[in-house]
């Protein structure tokens, strides 16, 4: 019987199929080791000589890395290992011979992995990653869907900036003139709000990034989450348990897939717990005295947010920024509107920024006052300036970006191994 190899534990005892790629072999005389990978898991077939015919040998004899195969044995429990199966081989088949895989069981360099990406994404670590990053996806699927939140899609080409107008990607478009592709569709499920409540949309967005670090792609996956009747205060609480349920279905979902990646997992255990909260000011009055030269005003960089996080065993939130470093669309403390009723989530371990929020403004006057400021087009807004004259709500969003998730939970260093084919400055292929 064909079966997958995660579900080899029902199946002790009795004769199965496993079908595959050769992941890696040993041999020792009279036995053969294969390490099969058959996309669930990754298992060991021992093939005794003594026990099979000389056919089936042969084959194993003639398997290279990376062969597609079948192999056909009797499951029996690992001699040592708890949990852990192999295979007592009696049939093998490879069905197509591999020839001189490029990527050998060597170190490479990270220029070489990349060009080969496509083959790269076969090994262990970066299964272990497409399996979790999957993981967090079903998460924010199951959270929201828990807390009356729909999936609403949202466009690629846009007419108009979302977040600011230097990171968009102009594309020819026909008659029409450019299309930008989307940096965040917000403003798109901001209108879609008044339809259903509450909302959100979940694919690629795009910003021509100019900076080279460990955390930015040009193209990455958003999830953008929009709901009426939210102010400042509940939208934090909704991200707040949004990542937490995040760590603890990846907790139960991807300990195998975790420990491949050699995550410390009691860390991600004590980051479930409630978020710590700094103004803006308060971060800026904290960095200084541990010694970082930030002033007020600027955005944190990267050292920033390691140095405010360092000693935090969960993310942090910094609410309430100066208006002038954030969007045209935030809603201005009415207690303080030097500020904006906006929050960064920070995450811990040197996980950079997950997530940008904040109230929307609904007062028409005053959103109309910040996009002339901005020196935005208020034509190419006009149909985003219909939601304030029709039935303007307070409400409230936040776009959470999906590979800085994995960056995170994973403790992947570079983003560029978070996303299946990544998109940066330097790189298009393959
Ligand atoms: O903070 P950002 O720019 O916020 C927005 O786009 C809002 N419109 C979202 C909203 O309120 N609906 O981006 C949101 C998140 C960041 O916190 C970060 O996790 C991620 O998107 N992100 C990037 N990830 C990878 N590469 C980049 N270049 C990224 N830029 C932002
Ligand atoms: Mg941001």
């Amino acid at each position: 019987m064909y079966i997958f190899s995660n579900t080899l534990g029902q199946h002790v005892g009795e004769e199965i199929t496993l079908k595959g790629w050769l992941n890696n072999k040993r041999s020792s005389g009279s036995i053969i080791f294969l390490e099969i990978r058959d996309g669930y898991g990754f298992i060991s077939a021992v093939v005794s000589k003594n026990e099979v015919d000389e056919k089936v040998w042969a084959e194993a004899e003639r398997a290279t890395q990376e062969s597609s195969i079948t192999v056909v044995g009797r499951v029996a429990k690992h001699p040592k290992r708890e949990a852990v199966f192999e295979i007592h081989v009696t049939g093998c088949a490879v069905l197509q011979l591999a020839k001189d895989y490029p990527i050998a069981k060597k170190e490479h360099g990270p220029d070489f992995l990349m060009d080969h990406r496509h083959l790269w994404l076969r090994s262990k670590n970066q299964w272990a990653i497409l399996r979790v990053r999957d993981a967090i996806i079903t998460a924010i699927n199951q959270y929201l869907h828990q807390e009356q939140f729909i999936k609403v899609d949202s466009p690629i080409f846009t007419p108009s900036a979302c977040e600011g107008t230097t990171t968009l990607f102009p594309v020819p478009y026909f008659d029409l003139g450019t299309a930008y592709l989307s940096q965040s569709g917000q403003l798109y499920i901001e209108a879609a709000i008044a339809s259903v409540g509450r909302c959100y949309d979940f694919g690629p967005v795009f910003r021509a990034e100019k900076s080279k670090t460990k955390r930015h792609l040009t193209e990455f996956w958003m999830m953008d989450a929009e709901a009426a009747f939210v102010e400042h205060e509940e939208n934090l609480r909704i991200q707040e348990e949004l990542v937490r349920y995040i760590i603890r279905y990846c907790l139960e979902h991807c300990q195998k897939e975790l420990t491949i990646l050699e995550r410390d997992t009691e860390k991600l255990k004590r980051a479930d717990a409630p978020f710590t909260r700094y103004t803006y000011e308060a971060a800026i009055k904290k960095l200084q005295e541990l010694g970082s030269d930030i002033t007020y005003g600027e955005d944190l960089g990267n050292d920033d947010e390691g140095l405010l996080t360092k000693d935090s065993v969960v993310p942090v939130f910094i609410e309430k920024w100066p208006k002038e470093i954030k969007p045209f669309y935030m809603k201005l403390d009415p207690a303080d509107p030097a500020h904006a009723l906006n929050d960064d989530l920070i995450a811990t371990d040197g996980g950079g920024e997950l997530i940008g929020g904040s109230q929307r403004e609904e007062d028409i006057n005053l959103i109309l006052e910040r996009i002339k400021k901005e020196g935005l087009n208020q034509a190419d807004y006009e149909w985003y300036l219909d939601l304030r004259r029709y039935g303007a709500v307070p409400h409230s969003g936040f776009g959470i970006g999906l590979e800085r998730a994995v960056r995170w939970i994973t403790g992947v260093e570079h983003i560029r191994e978070c996303i299946p084919f990544p998109r940066t400055i330097g790189r298009l292929r393959p």
